[in-house]
């Protein structure tokens, strides 16, 4: 089964409404005879304003996080009823940003996947491992619980909406990129892992992003790997100057 490369920016907590614009516009021009699938998420406050300019592009428009419950009194949290009511089509979950420094575990990780899909969302789950846990001879076995956990209860049809995006945190804004062969061979693992849950042919559809200091020079040698099918961008995500030769690797 052939897969679609996915190229993805994550703006993080970057960028005004106005700067965002100006960015969603220099993409939407340059990205219009791009081969591959696109998305950006930028901040919850530059939402609406950049779902305008993507809408009817080939450009979807992604949040980068959301609450795990559906309405209440739930102070500071977003939820997916929102995110629908501005045009997300898409949201990132599990980012080890969350897991990390705001200390989301799977269990949480895994209502908010269920909840986005529910509603319609598609889902960019992120998994991976820390420096010392890589290590430790661990990074398959942390990437296998995030996924088994983060997909408890999701069905096979509600897979189909699910990218996974393996981001080894050590890799993560650090200028450390893990090589294409480390990369690919946990992108392997996990379709190995997603096999075993949802049988071979969601193993091979599966679309499975590399995350962590990707950039123009080291886009194309980690997308020629067999099993890495595109890329979640942070900091390379912020100029057009950068992420547009990624998207056109
Ligand atoms: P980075 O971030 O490209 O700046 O390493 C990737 C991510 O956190 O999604």
């Amino acid at each position: 089964m052939a897969r679609n490369y996915f190229i993805a920016g994550n703006w993080k907590m970057h960028k005004t409404r106005s700067e965002s614009a100006a960015l969603a516009k220099e993409l939407t021009a340059a990205l219009k005879d791009g081969r591959h699938k696109y998305l950006v998420a930028p901040s919850f406050t530059a939402l609406e304003t950049v779902g305008a300019i993507v809408k009817g592009s080939n450009i979807l428009l992604g949040a980068q996080n959301c609450a795990a419950e559906e309405q209440g009194a739930h102070t500071g949290e977003v939820s997916v009823l929102q995110l629908k009511d501005l045009g997300v089509q898409t949201v990132i979950l599990g980012h080890s940003e969350r897991r990390h420094t705001y200390k989301e575990d799977d269990a949480l990780v895994n209502r908010k996947v269920r909840l986005a899909l529910k509603h319609g969302l598609d889902v960019i789950l992120c998994v991976g491992e820390l420096l010392e846990e890589r290590e430790a001879g661990n990074a398959e076995s942390v990437c296998e619980r995030q996924t088994v956990e983060g997909l408890k209860g999701v069905s096979a049809a509600d897979f189909s909406r699910v990218t996974i995006a393996y981001e080894p945190v050590w890799a993560i804004g650090t200028g450390k990129t893990a090589t294409p062969e480390d990369a690919d061979a946990i992108h392997a693992y996990i379709r190995k892992v997603i096999g075993g849950l949802y049988g071979a042919d969601a193993a091979k559809g599966v679309v499975i992003q590399y995350g962590g200091s990707v950039k123009p020079d080291n886009a194309a040698a980690l997308m020629a790997k067999e099993n890495i099918d595109g890329a979640l961008v942070g900091g390379a995500s912020l100029t057009a100057d950068a992420f547009v030769p990624i998207a056109k690797f």
